[in-house]
């Protein structure tokens, strides 16, 4: 596991991270093919439960789902997300990164930045949790979606925050739409790699929803690039099932004993 989290840092002025998300093992044996880092994000609360944001997902919820991603996982890094309200101190965080750890064998946990957790992060780098940090727009803090870093103040402000992140052991940082001068910036200053969504090519590596890149979650801002219209081929062949059933069309012979 140790070696997959070097391997992440060493891809730094190298080669491009690749990363998406996962929620299940069938779409994660096909990403482990491809992708450096497989994250199983606190978006499964808009994907996949239909919230309106990602604060009412539960620390089972995301143990669960990275249970399964893990059986399709061989040689990307795991990522898990720590829900909202599982890190408030250090003690709670060190037991919740623990559980999550040790129920689906995942190799790390991301944790959003609310410019005031350095010594959470940094508690758990201690107890060998690695954790990737997440700053910019942040869901889990902030109410409304905003581009970040489009003054010079402001972006001061992120490379600080980033600073202290990688200070307090992270090995890896989410950007998430954060402006393309910012990022740029924010990336040159780290050891450590960034992951952008939303923040441009600057960045280290590049991390996307898998069900919006495919066309599945309806959800199609600028930064999402749509690789496939997979709703569509659902649909297609939904219907042609419903056709069939109705004619008596299937099960032929061939379906049945
Ligand atoms: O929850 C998630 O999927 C994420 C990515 C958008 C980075 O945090």
């Amino acid at each position: 596991m140790k070696n997959k989290i070097k391997k992440i840092i060493e891809k730094k002025n190298k080669s491009k991270i690749v990363s998406l998300t996962a929620y299940s093992k069938n779409i994660a044996q096909i990403l482990d093919k491809y992708c450096d880092i497989v994250l199983v994000g606190d978006s499964m609360a808009n994907v996949l439960y239909g919230m309106k944001n990602t604060h009412r997902v539960t620390l089972k919820n995301i143990a669960e789902h990275a249970l399964s991603v893990k059986k399709g996982i061989k040689n990307s890094l795991l990522v898990a997300d720590m829900p909202k309200g599982t890190y408030e101190n250090k003690q709670i965080a060190k037991k919740n990164a623990k559980f999550l750890m040790k129920f689906s064998n995942c190799d790390a946990v991301k944790i959003e930045s609310n410019k005031n957790n350095f010594k959470i992060i940094n508690e758990l780098v201690k107890s060998k949790i690695p954790v990737m940090g997440h700053i910019g727009y942040t869901p889990q803090f902030k109410k409304k979606f905003k581009i970040e870093g489009k003054t010079f103040k402001k972006a001061k402000f992120l490379l600080e925050e980033a600073l202290k992140i990688q200070e307090a052991g992270a090995f890896s940082i989410v950007l998430e739409c954060i402006t393309s001068n910012t990022s740029k910036i924010i990336t040159q200053n780290l050891k450590i790699p960034t992951i952008g969504i939303g923040s441009s090519a600057h960045c280290d590596g590049q991390i996307l929803v898998t069900d919006d890149m495919l066309g599945l979650s309806g959800f199609y801002p600028k930064f999402v690039k749509k690789y496939a219209n997979i709703n569509r081929v659902i649909e297609k062949s939904v219907k042609k099932y419903s056709k069939d059933v109705k004619l008596k069309k299937f099960p032929s012979k061939k379906n049945y004993f």
